[in-house]
């Protein structure tokens, strides 16, 4: 099957992830958090990889995202996790005009098993 790049798929108004600055978007079945740190948009995978909770439902502090299961601290842009060799699936994002498009495919598997 042939590889598609540039997979954009709108998730939400960029004004209303700016007004929650975090929130779960469902995006081709996978369930996406967004945040805004800063002025930038980043979307890891909702489910946290230690205990299946929702990075949505944690906070944004110091440009980290806190876990409210154990507060694993994530980093948003590559899914890195402070002192822990596991990743959470990150996805790559693209604001345009009013509007936030990401990447549903996550970053890790997409480099880890290139096709
Ligand atoms: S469930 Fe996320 S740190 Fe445990």
């Amino acid at each position: 099957m042939e590889q598609q790049t540039g997979e954009w798929v709108r998730a939400a108004a960029l004004a209303e992830v700016r007004r929650r600055r975090r929130l779960a978007v469902t995006v081709e079945g996978r369930r996406i958090a967004l945040f805004l740190v800063g002025d930038d948009v980043y979307a890891l995978d909702d489910v946290c990889v230690h205990k299946q909770r929702s990075l949505s439902k944690g906070a944004v502090l110091n440009g980290r995202v806190i876990c409210p299961g154990h507060q694993w601290v994530f980093d948003p842009e590559t899914g890195e996790i402070e002192g822990r060799d596991e990743c959470q699936p990150s996805h790559a994002v693209r604001v345009d005009g009013g509007d936030v498009y990401v990447d549903p495919r996550p970053r890790i598997l997409s480099e880890e098993h290139p096709s």
